[in-house]
């Protein structure tokens, strides 16, 4: 059997043909036909005005707290169950990240802690800048309640729907529902460009703003002349081309990683020992990974399964280590219950590649169900 990895990238068809399109017109650069016909598909896909392609779903971070102003010793309150590419960017503009913990039913930012903590920072004085809210693993969150604190206290929402092109909150897709959205087409996620990423918005000014801090600031002068720190992020032309291949394949994608999400659960499905995360009834989840929780009781369970299915080239991963339990976050407050606390300690991520083969499925069953009989 040769490696099974966690969630490798799935080319479509017209990739290849898209990138030799570049070559032939030698648009080898971060502007070209590719990138607005990405950009276009990608806000049509999410319903947003625009749409402007970065090089990374973290530049894409970047961008949306640089076009809502932060500014150094401001304060951003951040979901602290995610990647730690959601938090860096607060400290790249030198702001404060107050970590904000999670609720069980999607394991995303909790509405009770988000508001405990916007009254507090109210009351000593501090408004919050902003809210990262992420749609973790493409569970989306709960919006509803987040967006109603939110536009109470007059707070903008950058969601990080990175992991979560394509999934759906009470019909809208993730992305579009707070105030700017920002996806990452890194190699692992439901689709990729190898490397990329994107912000999306409502907002047409703030488009403006993104697009030109992207592209280095330039004034629209003969010479080059800035009135304002600018960074590089365009996407390539290239990537683009990788990019517009795998939109027309996104919907598939989605089936597919939500089939998988489905056979693991039916050939898990009378098994106590493990938990799945299931989708409340107004959310569509992309099930860019399918996740579990192992028994509490067994300490370590998910670190042995994950060394023993390694060692048979399966590759698992544990949850992510929350943010307010990283060394590096250590000197930020948080607002804390325990919960992510309990998914990363219990928690797997199994392989949900789109590309996995019925063979693959069943030998990663036979390995997992022994794994986890040595164990538990
Ligand atoms: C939740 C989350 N946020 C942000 C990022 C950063 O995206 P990128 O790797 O494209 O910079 C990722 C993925 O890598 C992610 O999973």
């Amino acid at each position: 059997m040769e490696q099974i990895w966690l969630s490798p990238p799935h080319m479509g068809g017209e990739e290849a043909t898209n990138v030799a399109e570049a070559f032939t017109s030698n648009w080898i650069a971060p502007v070209g036909p590719h990138i607005h016909a990405f950009e276009q598909q990608i806000a049509q896909y999410v319903g947003t005005e625009g749409c402007v392609a970065v090089n990374s779903g973290t530049a894409a971070i970047h961008l949306a707290l640089q076009v809502l102003n932060v500014q150094p010793n401001d304060v951003v309150l951040c979901q602290s169950f995610t990647f730690a590419a959601t938090a860096f960017p607060i400290v790249y503009c030198e702001a404060k990240p107050i970590f904000i913990d999670s609720e069980t039913d999607t394991w995303n930012m909790d509405p009770v802690l988000l508001k405990q903590c916007i009254e507090d920072c109210l009351q000593k004085g501090t408004k919050p800048k902003a809210i990262i809210v992420v749609h973790l693993y493409g569970m989306p969150a709960k919006m509803h309640a987040i967006m109603s604190i939110a536009n109470q206290y007059n707070i903008p929402v950058i969601e990080d729907a990175a992991e979560a092109l394509g999934s759906q909150y009470e019909n809208h897709q993730c992305g579009s529902l707070g105030n700017i959205g920002i996806f990452s087409f890194n190699g692992n996620k439901i689709i990729t460009t190898s490397g990329g990423g994107a912000l999306v918005s409502n907002n047409t000014y703030w488009l403006q703003k993104a697009a030109y801090l992207a592209t280095q600031a330039k004034d629209a002068t003969p010479f080059y002349q800035h009135q304002t720190i600018g960074f590089n992020y365009k996407l390539s032309n290239v990537l683009a081309g990788i990019g517009c291949g795998q939109m027309q394949v996104l919907n598939d994608r989605i089936y597919s990683r939500r089939n998988i999400y489905h056979q693991y659960q039916m050939a898990l499905a009378n098994d106590e020992r493990i938990a799945f995360l299931n989708e409340p009834a107004n959310c569509y989840s992309n099930r860019w990974l399918t996740t579990i929780l192992l028994p509490s009781a067994v300490s370590g369970a998910n670190e042995a399964i994950r060394k023993t299915l390694a060692a048979q080239k399966i590759e698992c991963r544990l949850l992510w280590k929350p943010l307010h339990e990283q060394p590096v976050f250590q000197s930020y407050q948080r607002y804390t219950n325990g919960v992510s606390n309990q998914l990363f300690e219990r928690g797997l991520c199994l392989p949900s590649g789109s590309n996995l083969s019925e063979s693959q499925f069943s030998y990663i069953i036979y390995a997992f169900k022994k794994a986890l009989d040595a164990v538990c």
